[in-house]
């Protein structure tokens, strides 16, 4: 059975992303403005979201977590603002609306992108309760994630062409620049939190890994066969553009037979992971198979 996708916790991230402010200074509000544009103009919200869930998983509470949620989803929109300029895959829409830079300018953009990581970070580092040791290693985990062994690593890796001939090439490259962010959502929040008895770490880190891998077979799927009404993006961006993706590898139906491997995966790590229930962690795992957006 396939199960729903958690409205309640994208509920409660969507709160607290309303309340998190930048600029202090009237010289900044601007700055902020583009930030606020892009961070609470729609999204799925699956990173925070799947950090919510993965405390409920490990037995604890989602509300003392929304400040690494929240950082995980700035991170995810200074990526999507990059992503998108033109010196990159260069679009112009967005979460259904014009992207960052054709509503602010490119200037302006780039540098609401750089805000949004400091201020991922700041928030993580200032607002995230629990010990000092369990913050600094969530918000090393992130850094992690994010640096040149993870996602930016990735994107540079994607924009020069340079994966690796051959399935593990491409896997690799969707490992680093959406699955580390990912599988991060995932990690942190182990980190994060007192280890629980009846929980299999190394189970987890495979299921969080996975699901990264799986996120971006189906972007991939989706940039062929989905609508840009549905998406808020540009379809067909990554054939404009000439891309390495799991169907220009293996042909959609190939993809398609790919991810549903890989959903299987995820699924199997996650009962390893948590034998007595993982809670909406699969709910969010058949989302991230089946979605059309
Ligand atoms: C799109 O991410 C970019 C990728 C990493 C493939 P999402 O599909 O999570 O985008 P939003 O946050 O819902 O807009
Ligand atoms: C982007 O991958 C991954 C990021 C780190 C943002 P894509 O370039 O395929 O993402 P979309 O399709 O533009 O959302
Ligand atoms: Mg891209
Ligand atoms: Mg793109
Ligand atoms: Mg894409």
């Amino acid at each position: 059975m396939r199960l729903a996708y958690p409205e309640r916790l994208r509920s409660e991230v969507e709160a607290f992303l309303q309340t998190v402010r930048f600029s202090e200074a009237l010289q900044t509000a601007g700055l902020e403005e583009a930030m606020r544009y892009s961070l609470l103009g729609g999204g799925k919200r699956i990173r925070p979201v799947l950090a919510l869930a993965t405390a409920e998983a490990l037995g604890g509470e989602p509300e003392p977590i929304l400040p690494l949620a929240a950082a995980l989803e700035l991170i995810h929109t200074y990526s999507l603002i990059h992503d998108d300029l033109p010196a990159m895959d260069d679009d112009d829409l967005r979460r259904g609306r014009l992207t960052c830079h054709r509503a602010f300018g490119e200037d302006v953009a780039i540098l609401a992108g750089d805000a949004l990581y400091a201020e991922a970070f700041r928030l993580l580092l200032t607002r995230q309760s629990g010990a000092p040791a369990r913050v600094l290693a969530a918000a090393a985990r992130l850094a992690t994630a994010t640096g040149v062994g993870g996602m930016v690593g990735g994107q540079y890796i994607d924009v020069t062409g340079g994966a690796e001939p051959g399935a593990n090439g491409l896997r690799r490259l969707h490992a680093l620049k959406t699955g580390q962010l990912i599988a991060a959502s995932v990690e942190c929040v182990f980190e994060l939190l007192p280890a629980v008895a009846g929980v299999d770490g190394a189970s987890l880190r495979a299921f969080a890994a996975e699901l990264g891998v799986l996120f971006q077979i189906v972007d991939d799927i989706l940039d062929v066969t989905g609508t840009q009404e549905a998406l808020g993006k540009q379809q067909g961006a990554d054939a404009r553009l000439g891309k390495r993706t799991y169907v220009t590898e293996f042909g959609l139906d190939g993809a398609r037979r790919l991810a549903a491997e890989s959903h299987q995966r995820a699924r199997d790590a996650l009962q390893r992971a948590v034998p007595a229930g993982a809670g909406e962690l699969g709910a969010i795992t058949d989302f991230i198979a089946t979605r059309s957006y």
